[in-house]
């Protein structure tokens, strides 16, 4: 365990109070139950079989060991199961959005395979509280579990595959509710808050807890929802793993991830995505990735929203701040400073060349927008680029952690310096 997972205890031997508020709250629209008497672990009866949860409830696990973890002991009645997954997957097919023509391709098998999902009493629960609670949040497990299963079936993947891609999907940010409503992924991307982002780093390891310890799903589900923002190139959190310690769900389901954030984050299209995954070349697994390409490719080119003037010139000031920011990097260095921020600057030098890299390797750079048919796709880059710069400045300060005053302001300074308006 790291110093990022560490940040958060995961015990199931207590309540986790998130977890309890966010169930606490969908009872009050749910008939969620005690399935069984529920002990202390001296024994003491707390609450008994039928009773439905309540504030007391909540008063009387405070702080409390359980004999038995409380998501074993509670039942949501009413609640998700493979009927409505189905319900909410032909829903989602209706809808028109930048994944249907991926999910229309094989729509047949993923409703069918839907119907047979095992949801155990305890995803039961977590997912049942989360479509109460945490509408939106379940609405992108729902997508999640769609998208992973209709990547699977582009790839030829086997029934058995294909069943574990959409677990994965419907299950993969599960971790999340044990971390507190403050800190969820889209809130945490934009706020920059190192605290959201030290809480937010750690629900792919706590979603693998809870499905290895209270499910009986199988491990490569917990394995590969472990590993869903590690990326190929060890750029990824929590555990900067690569290449091959990576599973081959692990790497599908960081590719449904990040197409999914892509297109919540901006309102996006598909090729915005497409472009996010091949940026930084190497970071994803290129057979995935060659899936969504494949697609945007099939479909017609959106127009770009801004002159290819306009976006060499916005171009042309991404690369100044690149450039500057880099030059602003080595230049503090030679300044008296604290390790911290000595690798926080390590790091910044680190992520800039990388960046940069990516975008020679990649060809994306070099596309000229006046010139290029597809003034789109050089828009995607563009965007992708100041979204890059934000997650730089992010990962940048989370590693710095707390300075000292006069570090932090020289921290400040470069950060406004990787900050592009408009
Ligand atoms: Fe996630
Ligand atoms: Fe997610």
């Amino acid at each position: 365990m790291n110093a990022n997972t560490a940040a958060v205890a995961v015990d199931f031997s207590c309540a986790n109070p998130h977890a309890l508020a966010t169930i606490l709250e969908a009872s009050q629209t749910q008939s969620i139950i005690a399935a069984r008497d529920i002990f202390d672990i001296s024994g003491t009866k707390l609450w008994a079989r039928d009773l439905p949860v309540s504030q007391a409830l909540q008063r009387k696990l405070l702080d409390r060991q359980l004999r038995e973890p409380l998501e074993s002991c509670l039942k949501a009645e009413n609640g998700v199961t493979a009927h409505t997954l189905v319900e909410a997957v032909e829903a989602l097919l209706k809808q028109p959005t930048p994944l249907t023509a991926l999910l229309h391709a094989h729509a047949d098998a993923i409703l069918r395979e839907a119907a047979k999902l095992p949801v155990h009493p305890v995803a039961q629960l977590l997912l049942t509280a989360t479509r109460s609670s945490r509408p939106v949040a379940y609405q992108h497990a729902i997508q999640a579990m769609a998208l992973n299963g209709a990547l699977m079936l582009a790839q030829g993947g086997k029934p058995a595959e294909l069943r574990t891609a959409m677990l994965c999907g419907l299950l993969h940010d599960l971790g999340e509710m044990y971390i507190g409503p403050e800190f969820g992924e889209a809130d945490a991307e934009r706020t920059l808050d190192v605290l959201s982002y030290q809480q937010l780093v750690v629900h792919p390891h706590v979603g693998q807890l809870l499905i290895s310890q209270l499910t009986d799903y199988p491990a490569e589900v917990a394995r590969a929802i472990a590993e869903h923002h590690e990326r190929m190139d060890g750029s990824g959190y929590p555990h900067c793993l690569r290449g091959e310690q990576l599973s081959m769900q692990g790497r599908q389901l960081a590719v449904t991830e990040s197409t999914l954030a892509t297109l919540a984050e901006s309102a996006a299209q598909l090729s915005r995505a497409s472009v996010a995954l091949r940026v930084v070349p190497g970071e994803y697994d290129l057979r995935c990735v060659g899936l969504i390409t494949q697609v945007v490719r099939q479909q017609p080119t959106a127009p770009a929203q801004r002159t290819a003037e306009e976006l060499q010139e916005r171009l042309a000031k991404l690369a100044e701040v690149m450039h500057d920011a880099s030059a602003a990097t080595t230049a503090l260095r030679g300044a008296a400073m604290s390790a911290a921020l000595k690798e926080a600057l390590t790091l910044t030098e680190h992520l800039l060349a990388r960046l940069h890299g990516g975008l020679m390797t990649s060809g994306l750079w070099s596309v000229d927008p006046v010139a290029a048919p597809d003034a789109a796709e050089v828009e995607a880059v563009e965007g992708e680029l100041r979204f890059r710069l934000r997650r730089i400045e992010r990962a940048v300060r989370l590693r710095a952690g707390l300075l000292t005053d006069e570090d932090s302001q020289r921290l400040d300074g470069l950060c406004r310096q990787l900050t592009i308006s408009g």
